[in-house]
């Protein structure tokens, strides 16, 4: 399916207002807070120069203490109190957490593990994405909560429920069960279909009549692939379906509010395809939280830049991230003095015109009273507000900018929901493969060398890029391996990697002998499969003294296109003397093929010379690539140039024009060396033309 790009509408201002700014707030739990806190939370946020909060996200019980008594009372006081202090809210639908009442009178709402435990109510989250039950409920507050405040002055976006699926994306219950039936119906048609596509053949699993079908619970050994496929598809689209089905009822009774929700464009949160999802809010939202190691800050970038491109390029919404510690890692750390500012404008680089916190005032109670907050346990006198305040004075600064677009680079890395999920099923050559790992390595090669690449999901389109990095593509129908040929044959260079291109749409081999769908396009051919046991690592030789070193993978490569060029071959193990990395020239453009996990550091020198070969070089002077991530936003007449400090040490960058947003020069001269302090952002406004 090729991703549409959401609408691309943005908050409604208060009284009309249309001067460029950036949203800049948290999520805002009032209710945690005796009421005398309120009108003190207004005068901080105003002091931070917040422009907006998300209200009402887990506020179901207060807002509806029983199934027929309505308490809106502090809410209205809440909204009106925002208003008069210019802070416009982005009101959540409140359906996130139900309320006791609802689950002890419906416990039918409650979701069923794989292995048939019920999940209890006791956090948040605990509905089935099916439930009819849950809908009906759902469905009758966000209604309520329309009609309330559908004319309120404050009413800037409408954020349905909070992270849908953050922890309720697989439910295996009996209305999933029956939804998972229907959902199958729809895609096969009749049982012969998907009997073809499920491969019942296999194991006596052929059905007989649709009652039959389940969502792949516990079994005896695996469970059929194509099942487990297909629920995956299937919960992200039952999860879809809540979106659209709140969504409606808000389009129906506020047609002129825009409505979003917080995706999770993060780590290894798999569940939803928002490629699928992107199209379906009026702007796109996403939570992003640092995950710690080597790749913690190239990590925020692959998440942000890939949700500015689900975005269609347009400015996206952070919704949240931290302003310092978690609570939810095995150890939180607090962060650095400069990150906090670093990170935000980093998905400003990225393209978000929002940034925001969770949460506003941390919590004394609760599963995240250790979580950091815009306002910290310490209170406002504290470092952590004293930084809160100086960006929202530094977005102020930034709001020219707003508006502004992201600007394609020559280069991409391809991102593919379905095979994520495809590559990482059980029962495969090796159950070490990690589809995400393997891409953001691609990403920190790019970092690495001072390239921009964008991260683009499969069925944006591919025109314009010189040089596509398509990693563990191993889910490519017919439509796909056709749209990566034409890319080829137009010019394109495109890079691929081991267990690509092995099955289609069902999870079938693609036969013949591997890369399957791709095994052409590349001119090599691979008839086994040499997963590397833990622990071990193979050299090749590409030429250099020091060699490239895999691990993971390897395959037996045949050049099968005699004009293909091997870039490096095995030199030790049972492959020693065969091709490792390869590349086929096809007139103007190339189809590449790295057979090993070949980790940064060597993807950094194979990346280099590809890079090469298509022509692609960096715009970053040489002397900060590595140590500084560039990002370039754009509008009709200017771009804007982020030079984002990677490293703890202050960093010049040369030989870079333009006017400073933010940031300054080491001399006075026009042309000076941008100096960026430790972990510090410049901005330069370059016109364009
Ligand atoms: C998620 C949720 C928030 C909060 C944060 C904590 O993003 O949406 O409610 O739990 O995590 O990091
Ligand atoms: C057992 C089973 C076979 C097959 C093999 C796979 O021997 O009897 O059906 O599953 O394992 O190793």
């Amino acid at each position: 399916m090729s991703p549409a790009p959401s609408p691309g509408r943005w908050l409604r201002w208060p009284d009309g207002e249309t001067t460029p700014r950036f949203a800049y707030g948290a999520d805002y739990n009032p209710e945690q807070w005796p009421r005398e806190v309120w009108p003190e939370d207004v005068a901080l946020m105003r002091e931070a120069g917040v422009t907006v909060v998300s209200l009402a996200i887990f506020s179901w019980a207060r807002i509806q203490p029983a199934e027929d008594t309505w308490d809106f009372g502090w809410l209205d006081e809440v909204m009106d109190l925002l208003h008069a202090g210019g802070i416009a809210v982005d009101l959540a639908t409140a359906t996130a957490s139900p309320p006791p009442w609802l689950t002890a009178r419906h416990p039918e709402i409650l979701p069923v593990t794989a292995s048939g435990e019920t999940v209890w109510p006791g956090a948040r989250q605990h509905w089935r994405p099916t439930s009819p039950v849950f809908r009906e409920h759902a469905l009758r507050l966000v209604d309520a909560l329309a009609r309330r405040y559908a004319d309120h002055p404050a009413l800037a976006a409408w954020h349905v429920n909070n992270e849908l699926g953050c922890h309720n994306v697989y439910d295996y219950s009996d209305d999933a069960a029956r939804a998972f039936r229907a959902w199958a119906r729809a895609r096969y048609g009749s049982l012969d279909a998907l009997n073809h596509a499920w491969g019942t053949a296999f194991w006596s699993q052929r059905y007989t009549d649709w009652e039959q079908l389940l969502p792949p619970r516990l079994a005896a050994s695996h469970p059929n692939p194509t099942q487990q496929l297909d629920f995956k598809r299937f919960s992200s689209d039952a999860l879809l379906d809540h979106l659209r089905a709140e969504r409606d009822v808000l389009r129906r009774l506020t047609p002129e509010v825009p409505v979003t929700t917080n995706f999770m464009v993060m780590g290894e949160t798999r569940g939803m395809n928002y490629a699928d999802w992107a199209a379906e809010v009026d702007f796109v939202a996403n939570d992003h939280y640092v995950l710690p190691g080597p790749q913690a800050l190239d990590e925020l970038s692959f998440s942000a830049n890939l949700t500015g491109h689900l975005a269609g390029g347009r400015p996206w919404f952070l919704m949240e991230h931290a302003t310092s510690a978690v609570n939810w890692q095995p150890v939180n750390l607090a962060k650095e003095p400069g990150e906090l500012a670093r990170d935000s404008l980093l998905h400003v680089a990225h393209g978000a015109d929002a940034v925001c916190f969770f949460q506003w005032r941390q919590s004394a109670a609760g599963a995240e009273k250790y979580h950091s907050a815009m306002v910290p346990h310490a209170g406002s006198d504290s470092e952590v507000f004293r930084s809160v305040v100086a960006l929202g004075r530094q977005l102020a600064e930034l709001a020219p900018l707003v508006g502004s677009g992201r600007h394609p680079a020559r280069a991409a890395i391809l991102f593919d929901w379905e095979s994520w999920w495809a590559s990482e099923q059980d029962s495969h050559p090796t159950s070490r493969l990690r589809y995400r790992q393997e891409a953001l390595d691609w990403y920190s090669a790019f970092l690495a060398l001072g390239v921009r690449a964008d991260v683009i999901p499969v069925g944006a389109g591919l025109h314009g890029y010189d040089v596509v990095v398509a990693p563990v593509l191993h889910l490519v129908p017919g439509p796909l391996a056709k749209e990566l040929t034409r890319y080829v044959e137009g010019g394109g260079h495109l890079v691929t990697t081991y267990f690509s291109g092995i099955v289609d749409e069902n999870d079938h081999a693609w036969l013949g002998g591997y890369p399957g769908a791709l095994r052409d396009l590349l001119g090599i051919r691979i008839e086994e499969f040499a997963p590397l046991p833990d622990g071990a690592a193979v050299a090749l030789d590409d030429g250099t003294e020091a060699g490239l070193t895999g691990t993971l993978w390897s395959d037996r490569v045949e050049l099968t296109d005699p004009t293909a060029e091997v870039l490096a071959s095995y030199a030790s193990g049972a492959l020693a003397g065969r091709p490792a990395v390869t590349r086929r020239g096809t007139g103007a453009g190339s189809a590449a093929y790295v057979s090993t996990r070949l980790g940064v550091e060597g993807l950094t020198g194979v990346l280099a010379r590809l890079l090469d070969a298509a022509g692609v070089t960096a715009e970053l002077p040489e002397a900060a690539r590595g140590r500084v991530e560039l990002v370039v936003r754009a509008d009709a007449e200017a771009a804007y140039w982020f030079l984002v400090n990677r490293t703890a040490e202050p960093v010049e960058v040369p030989d870079v024009a333009g006017d400073l947003l933010a940031g300054r020069r080491s001399g006075a001269a026009p042309d000076a060396p941008v100096r960026l302090d430790p972990r510090g952002v410049a901005v330069l406004r370059r016109p364009l033309g």
